[in-house]
């Protein structure tokens, strides 16, 4: 799960499917990380940390990493939260097999649109509350996607 910061969307993303696997027992590794350094080694944004706690998933306990050309080498799938993510993630990739793995998080919920999660970092709560819900439904799709499940 690839956003800018890593402090908003992207532990959301990471949080969300942390759990929802949990509670299927399903297996798999999922993290999270930025393409920019701003943030690196501090907890997510308070006002995400807020939100997806009232909605009953904790993310607090996660910390905001750089994305590097390495992540190609550990995982299968690299899910970006917009156009810029894409692009800076994309510039990193060294082969065919690594732009594949990249393709946007929304995909799993609105098939080949490239739609993007709205950057709630400037908004309001209300925006992060909109970003919950949005993340929510595409982390189900992605797992009915890729567990194949009913
Ligand atoms: P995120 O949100 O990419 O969803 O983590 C942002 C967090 C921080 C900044 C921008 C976006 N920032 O400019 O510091």
């Amino acid at each position: 799960m690839v956003c800018l910061g890593n402090i908003c969307r992207s532990p959301l993303a990471d949080g969300l499917l942390l759990r929802k696997i949990k509670e299927r027992n399903l297996n798999a590794h999922v993290d999270s990380a930025g393409t920019a350094n701003y943030h690196i080694g501090k907890a997510p944004d308070s006002r995400m940390i807020k939100t997806a706690a009232k909605f009953g998933t904790p993310i607090e306990f996660l910390r905001a990493r750089q994305f590097t050309a390495q992540d190609f080498q550990n995982f299968d799938h690299i899910l970006v939260m917009d156009q810029s993510n894409y692009s800076d993630v994309i510039a990193l990739a060294q082969t065919e097999a690594d732009q594949k793995k990249v393709n946007f998080f929304l995909d799993y919920l609105y098939p080949n649109q490239n739609s993007e999660v709205p950057d709630p970092y400037y908004g309001t709560l209300k925006d992060f509350e909109a970003v919950y819900q949005l993340v929510d439904e595409a982390t189900d799709a992605l797992i009915q996607k890729l567990f194949h499940e009913q």
